[in-house]
């Protein structure tokens, strides 16, 4: 496995994101800080839940195209950003396997724990394959990404929507220049539908998204030294429709401060006062093909399932 960020580096950058964050206002959280190994287990519980249907949905278009996009783009190297547990990536594994083409998958993801487990399962079910994990953040580490030909960068469920438009601008552009001509993106957006679907996505009735939310308080707490009491806060979705995006923040249920030891600050927040975790945009065809076009990709195949909820992108360099 190869470690373009090792501890120390994550938590210098979790001590500068957090001090600008909590000292900003509105008070603010960059979501890559959910992942430690409970939030990596509690996000893939979020994929199994009724509400949730951006990862079903999306499987189920990757199990229906996976042939398609092996034939189109004949992958040597498949990349995933953000690959998490790999588990849809499997559709994409076999099929370009059974295509005859592909040689290398590497899973790229700032957890640690999330991918020496999907390392070691892909290993075992895919001898022939090599598998290089990558540890790093696929906003600052894409030009370290492996040489390769032919290669299939895969950015899947959704998580192109965590970043705001300026820094989507700024990903795809760089994801552009670390790719030659001819290669190929592959990337799922969830779609602007109904508010009553997508809340709910983000607020569940079992609680689990409240959860995942808190997670941060307590990444904080362990890695920094914090006190944050995560229970004193309230989980709260909302959907902004000027900017098409889900926002996840947490709710002070009560004045209150918290003390972070390593960084030697005390945060105050008011009874009522929102800490933004997370913004997760959904898209419309037409701009994400313009954001893909302005960053020199070329949108070549669309897939969505029957109830346009999410969208499969095939783009070329
Ligand atoms: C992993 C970023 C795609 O935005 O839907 C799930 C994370 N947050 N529930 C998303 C998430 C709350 C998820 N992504």
């Amino acid at each position: 496995m190869i470690k373009l960020i090792d501890d120390r580096d994550l938590a210098r950058s979790l001590r500068t994101d957090v001090r600008a964050g909590l000292t900003a206002a509105p008070k603010q959280l960059p979501p890559k800080y959910f992942y430690d190994a409970r939030g990596s287990e509690l996000f893939e519980e979020i994929t199994r839940l009724p509400e949730y249907y951006p990862t079903r949905t999306e499987r189920a278009i990757l199990t229906r195209r996976a042939p398609d996009i092996a034939r189109i783009t004949e992958a040597k190297t498949l990349v995933e950003l953000g690959s998490g547990s790999s588990e849809k990536t499997r559709l994409l594994l076999d099929a370009m396997l059974g295509h005859g083409t592909l040689g290398s998958f590497v899973p790229l993801d700032v957890s640690e724990a999330a991918l020496a487990g999907a390392v070691t399962a892909l290993n075992h079910t895919y001898p022939g394959l090599t598998v290089s994990g990558v540890v790093g953040d696929f906003v600052e580490h894409l030009s370290y990404l492996p040489e390769g030909d032919n290669r299939v960068v895969a950015f899947l469920g959704g998580t192109l929507g965590n970043l705001e438009p300026a820094e989507r601008a700024g990903f795809l552009a760089g994801l552009r220049a670390v790719l030659q001509d001819g290669e190929w993106l592959l990337l799922g957006a969830d779609l602007v539908k109904d508010p009553a679907v997508l809340v709910p996505a983000y607020d569940d009735a079992a609680g689990v998204t409240a959860d995942f939310n808190r997670n941060v308080l307590r990444v904080i707490n362990r890695e920094l030294g914090g006190d944050f009491d995560p229970d004193a806060f309230e989980h709260v979705a909302l959907w902004d429709p000027d900017r098409e995006w889900i926002e996840m923040r947490l709710r002070s249920r009560a004045a209150q401060s918290a003390r972070i030891r390593d960084l030697d600050l005390t945060v105050g927040f008011a009874a009522g006062e929102e800490l933004r975790t997370e913004v997760s945009a959904k898209f419309r065809q037409e701009g994400l093909a313009a954001e893909l076009a302005a960053a020199g990709l070329t949108l070549r195949h669309w897939w969505t399932d029957p109830r346009n909820w999410f969208g499969v992108a095939l783009a070329q360099a």
